[in-house]
This record gives structure tokens, C-alpha cells and sequence, in this order.
């Protein structure tokens, strides 16, 4: 805890007024009953380093991270965690007493967390795990996959040298699949998740054939507008197991929240209609 009696926190981006960050935080210093403020903080690239200087001083304990902030604060932290430094982008600070920065990435453990929390019977090591993108979330995920024991990950990207790039830098276990070549990748994969922004609203949903995945896949999706995207439906017609991508969202939150107001917060059905308003 700070130095300063009320802690802080926010949520650090360019645009931040979408941000869900502060509902969520918000939430959980209520349910608490944390004395406690969580603000959102648009600061310009140019400002950043000036912006973590202040805040560290200010008596704010942590922040979240989001666009365009994500890969510039890794090189800004006193420390940085494996995985972070793995998927070359952090999500979550922490403000130190001695005035030092430390940087983690939580959203892996957020996607996997969700899919523990959510999904029944579902085991990472059980079979290939599919996965569509390569950009900043796509990194997350496969770090996170690859961490839970997936024995296979086929990748796919509309821009193969991003995917083949991930592959030079986590090795062996990724398979890269041509993008025109998608549907072939589904044949018995145990786990199928949609990294790329396409099936959000305003975006043209994924062409795919779900023919082939393993009778008991997992299909999720890292979209949550809408909650049940293109594919989670066409997923659920043919019967598989879906979650949906809110989850991720709620439980990439829960480190830091625990990390800075010092109490586990729940991920539940409460939280969840919460954040949806
Ligand atoms: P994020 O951090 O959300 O992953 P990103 O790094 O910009 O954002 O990555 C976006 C991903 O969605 C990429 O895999 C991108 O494919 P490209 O690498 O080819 O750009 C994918 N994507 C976005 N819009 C797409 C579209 N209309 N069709 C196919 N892929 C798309």
C-alpha cells in the first residue's frame, strides 16, 4: 500500500473512455469495501514518461495499460515478469514505495483463467489448440497456451509473417497455416480461439467450417462485442463447447486488484452484469 492514505489506481491509454477497467475496479472497491479510487488517464504517447513519474508520486499504487502504452511501458519498468517480457507488452503496473515500476502482463493468465473458470472439462494438453491472428493478443494468447501444456498450436494470419515471426520466437510446438488454408488447421484440434478484431460489431465476421474440430472443442473468441460473436454462434450450432471473451477481460483484472488493494477479487455473474451495464 502507499504512502499516501487514499491508494489509487486507473487505467493508462489514448483513447481510455471505452476502458471498462474503471466499472470493473470500481466494483470491486465497492463489494470490499476498499477506500480506494480507480480513474481512467488519457495521456498522449509524448507525455508517458512524465505521466508514470507523477503518478508514482501521487500516491497511486498501480495502473492498467492499454492502446497505444502497451509495448513503450516494458521499456519504461524497473522490472519486468517473464511472460511480459515473453509477449513484449505489459498490461499491468505496479507503483513500489521506493518510487520503482513494476510491469506485468496479465492477459494470458486472463484467457486461461477464463476458459478454466468457465468451460467444463476442458484440458489445454487434451489435443492441438487452433488459433486465428498473430498481433498483441494473438502473443498473449499462444504464451499462455503454450504455458498450460498445449501439445500443438496451428497459427494462422491473414499476414503470414506475422505468424511465422511467432513462431521463429516460440518455436517447435507452433504449426503455421496458410490463411486461405484455415479450415484444414480445425482437423481434430481440441481448442479453437479467434485472437483478430474480426466478428466485433462493424467488423466482417470469420468465413469458416467448423467441420472438422474435435466432437468435444472448445471454441472461444477474445471479442465480447457482442458477447456471442459470428463464430461462438456457428460454434454452437454445431454443438461445441463456446465461452465467450468477457471473461478474459475480468480476470486479466484480477492480479493487479489484488497486487495493489491487497484482497483476491471474485470473477462472477455479479461482476459480469456490472461490466456490461
Ligand atoms: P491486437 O493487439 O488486438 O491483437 P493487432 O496487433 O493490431 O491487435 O492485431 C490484430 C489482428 O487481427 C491481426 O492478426 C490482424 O491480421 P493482420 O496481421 O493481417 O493485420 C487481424 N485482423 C484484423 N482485421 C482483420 C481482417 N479484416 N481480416 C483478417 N484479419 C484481421
Amino acid at each position: 500500500m502507499s504512502k499516501h492514505s487514499i491508494p489509487l489506481a486507473g487505467v493508462i491509454g489514448n483513447p481510455v473512455a471505452h476502458s471498462l477497467s474503471p466499472r470493473l475496479h470500481g466494483h470491486w472497491l465497492q463489494r470490499y469495501g476498499i477506500t480506494g479510487h480507480y480513474v481512467p488517464l488519457e495521456v498522449h504517447p509524448d507525455d508517458l514518461v512524465e505521466a508514470l513519474g507523477a503518478m508514482g508520486r501521487m500516491g497511486f499504487v498501480g495502473a492498467n495499460v492499454t492502446i497505444p502504452h502497451k509495448e513503450t511501458v516494458l521499456r519504461l519498468a524497473d522490472q519486468v515478469t517473464d511472460r511480459a517480457t515473453l509477449i513484449g507488452a505489459a498490461n499491468t503496473l505496479t507503483f513500489r514505495p521506493d518510487g520503482t515500476i513494476f510491469a506485468d502482463n496479465t492477459d494470458g493468465y486472463g484467457f486461461i483463467e477464463n476458459l478454466r473458470q468457465n468451460a467444463t472439462d476442458w484440458d489445454p494438453r487434451s489435443g492441438p489448440a487452433a488459433v486465428i491472428g498473430a498481433g498483441g493478443a494473438a502473443r498473449a494468447v499462444v504464451v499462455a497456451l503454450l504455458d498450460a501444456g498445449v501439445p500443438e498450436i496451428r497459427l494462422t494470419n491473414r499476414t503470414r509473417l506475422r505468424a511465422d515471426q511467432l513462431k521463429s520466437e516460440f518455436g517447435g510446438r507452433i504449426v503455421v497455416y496458410d490463411w486461405a488454408h484455415m479450415n484444414g488447421m480445425l482437423n481434430g484440434a481440441t481448442t479453437l480461439v479467434n485472437t483478430t478484431s474480426m466478428g466485433m460489431e462493424g467488423q466482417p465476421p470469420l468465413k469458416i467450417n467448423l467441420d472438422e474440430l474435435d466432437p468435444k472443442a472448445l471454441v472461444t473468441d477474445i471479442v465480447y462485442t457482442p458477447l456471442i460473436t459470428p463464430l461462438l454462434a456457428l460454434a454452437q450450432d454445431y454443438g461445441y463447447q463456446t465461452v465467450d471473451g468477457l471473461g478474459m477481460l475480468l480476470h486479466q483484472a484480477v492480479p493487479g486488484f489484488q497486487r495493489w488493494f491487497g484482497q483476491r477479487p471474485e470473477v462472477d455473474d455479479e461482476l459480469r452484469n456490472v461490466v456490461l451495464g
